[in-house]
């Protein structure tokens, strides 16, 4: 794993976007019971790889996806992104650092209620001292690759599950990250709306070397993948990648 350096998490700077994992665990306390939602997890992700990671429910993609995001401290174990400790960042470096570098979509769109659909897209932005009209251009552009500018005055609630999602994938856009987190992000369109956003994240992913990683059940999405991960029980058992050294397959016991 590459040594980690301290970087402000307010600073501006242009990070190498490797993700990496060591050892990782999160263990959940319920009642008597230990949860061991990830359980000894080690990954290293090369700057722009487009990564699947698929697994039942249950399987701790979720519980993944927000450690490699800094949502959550581990139990145990190291996160480094961009060369950053991630795990040892306290909660509100930990959000600058996310606000600046990554896009994250959820698996519940996580939209604020009271904002529109357009000022829901800009929050990122917003938060880091941005202007909503300096902005307009780029929302529009989002909003209409996405197939929802008709909505862009609307409250989330006036909307159906799936113009939720394409808002939220639209929110994770806008900072134009060159680290992209996602949760399910077309659990809830049809085929046809699911492929179309597999193919702008993968076209995003190329013309920009965004590193990806996307949680998901859909089986047509690992064809825009380099590399295949598949959980059970908090655990990688295999690990795919493909195109170039197609074939190689790597099985973790
Ligand atoms: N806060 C928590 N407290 C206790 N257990 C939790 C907590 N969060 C997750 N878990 C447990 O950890 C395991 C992994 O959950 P996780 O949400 O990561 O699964 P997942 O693979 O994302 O599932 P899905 O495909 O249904 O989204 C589950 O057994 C879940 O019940
Ligand atoms: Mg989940």
């Amino acid at each position: 794993m590459q040594p980690s350096r301290r970087v402000h998490p307010a600073e501006n700077v242009s990070l190498p976007t490797t993700v990496a994992a060591s050892n990782l665990e999160m263990h959940y306390r319920v009642g008597p019971e230990t949860v061991r939602a990830v359980d000894g997890v080690s990954l290293e992700i090369p700057e722009g790889q487009f990564v699947v990671v698929r697994g039942r429910s249950g399987s701790g993609k979720t519980t993944l996806l927000h450690l490699l995001a800094g949502l959550e401290q581990p139990t145990a174990g190291e996160v480094h992104v961009g060369g950053v400790a991630l795990h040892a960042l306290r909660p509100r470096e930990a959000d600058l650092f996310r606000r600046r570098h990554v896009g994250l979509i959820f698996q519940f769109f996580n939209l604020i209620p009271s904002l529109t659909v357009e000022m829901n897209v800009a929050l990122p932005l917003l938060l880091d001292g941005r202007r909503l009209h300096e902005l307009g251009d780029r929302i529009g552009e989002l909003l209409d690759v996405l197939g929802v500018s008709h909505r862009r005055r609307h409250s989330p609630h006036q909307l159906s599950g799936g113009e939720m999602q394409r808002v939220a994938i639209a929110r994770a856009l806008i900072v134009s990250p060159r680290i992209l987190l996602a949760d399910e992000p077309t659990g809830n369109l049809d085929s046809k709306n699911a492929h179309d956003v597999f193919h702008l994240l993968r076209a995003q992913g190329r013309e920009r070397n965004v590193t990806m990683v996307v949680l998901t059940h859909d089986p047509d999405a690992s064809a825009y993948a380099d590399r295949v991960i598949e959980m059970q029980d908090g655990r990688v058992i295999k690990d795919t990648t493909r195109g170039i050294g197609a074939g190689e397959q790597r099985h973790v016991s």
